[in-house]
């Protein structure tokens, strides 16, 4: 009995860090939905927003969120596996709240500005609290090159999110409220 019992102490931390392994491939393949779904709703938030400073930041973060895509590719490769996108539920459900937003804003309104700003902060904060645990489970998996990846998404994501920010605090919140 007590033989078994050192059996599975020691085969345990194994079995933990291929489950570990498998879950962090399984958030990469979510992940990975998510960024390629928001190259596709990002420009039809540029489209709908009224503000050209809106309008910049988001076609920027489109840039942005394309070199994410490939970092996320660069991921698999790393890890040994092949890139495969898994439906994520969250992004599809911050994504379509976004779009509710749209539909209920009058173009050319700034109160759509504030609408899609909040919208799109929701999806950076989504993938700020994704991209952190990412990081930090890559380190715990000793994969320090696929960690220094997502850290690198990470602060992209927290710049865009300060960004939208300070276009809602000086600009837009200030002049809806006269609409
Ligand atoms: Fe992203
Ligand atoms: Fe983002």
């Amino acid at each position: 009995m007590a033989q078994t019992k050192i059996k599975n102490s020691t085969a345990l931390p194994v079995d933990n860090s291929a489950k570990l392994e498998a879950l962090f491939v399984d958030s990469l393949k979510d992940m990975y939905w998510a960024e390629k779904h928001l190259v596709k709703t990002l420009p039809k938030m540029v489209k709908a927003a009224t503000s050209g400073e809106l309008k910049q930041s988001l076609n920027e973060h489109l840039e942005v969120t394309k070199v994410q895509v490939s970092r996320l590719e660069q991921s698999f490769e790393l890890m040994g596996v092949k890139a495969q996108a898994k439906k994520c539920d969250a992004m599809e459900g911050i994504t379509k709240e976004g779009e509710g937003i749209i539909e209920d804003t009058d173009q050319g309104s700034l109160t759509r500005d504030v609408g899609l700003i909040m919208a799109a902060q929701k999806v950076e904060h989504y993938e700020i609290a994704t991209y952190g645990s990412l990081a930090q489970l890559a380190k715990t998996l000793g994969r320090d090159d696929v960690a220094h990846l997502m850290a690198q998404t990470l602060e992209e994501e927290k710049e865009a999110d300060q960004l939208l920010s300070s276009i809602a605090i000086n600009f837009i919140n200030e002049e809806a409220t006269v609409e």
